[in-house]
């Protein structure tokens, strides 16, 4: 089944030069764009788009990070999309969780900059393309 999810290549990413490398990443899978789009992200939609994470410690340093300059925001699709750019990413913390071969085990340290975000299940797939593409949502 066709599944959609929100891809952010974040600020460190952008600011890197990592955006060929990890759109190429996600094209060699098999997956496609139904939308992509660089955009400074407002605190407004910064803090609705990590809403989950309002209480944890590091959200002031999240909410700073993901707003200090533009994002690639997309929109990825295909079988399984969610999975598969997860396995794409790999895993939250760059060095201990993210396997070599993955985007961040291949180019990231730090958990609070790791590259990329993907949605971690089909609802939150449905909020966050919501929230990043209101044309697109009910597509
Ligand atoms: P992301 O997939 O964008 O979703 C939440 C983000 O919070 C996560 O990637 C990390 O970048 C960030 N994050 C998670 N845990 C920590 C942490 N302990 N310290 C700093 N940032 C974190």
């Amino acid at each position: 089944m066709t599944e959609r999810s929100l891809v952010l290549i974040k600020p460190d990413g952008v600011a890197r030069g990592n955006i060929g490398e990890i759109i190429g990443r996600i094209e060699r899978k098999g997956l496609t764009f139904a939308a992509i789009e660089l955009k400074t992200v407002s605190e407004d939609l910064a803090g609705s788009h990590y809403a989950e994470h309002k209480e944890k410690p590091f959200f002031g340093s999240l909410i700073e990070f993901i707003t200090s300059g533009p994002v690639v925001a997309a929109v990825v699709e295909g079988p399984r999309a969610i999975a598969a750019f997860r396995q794409l990413a790999g895993g939250t913390d760059p060095v201990e969780k993210a396997v070599p071969g993955s985007i961040r085990g291949d180019l990231a340290l730090e958990t609070g900059e790791n590259l990329v975000h993907g949605s971690d299940s089909a609802e939150s797939a449905q909020r966050e393309i919501a929230l990043w593409f209101p044309n697109l949502a009910s597509s």
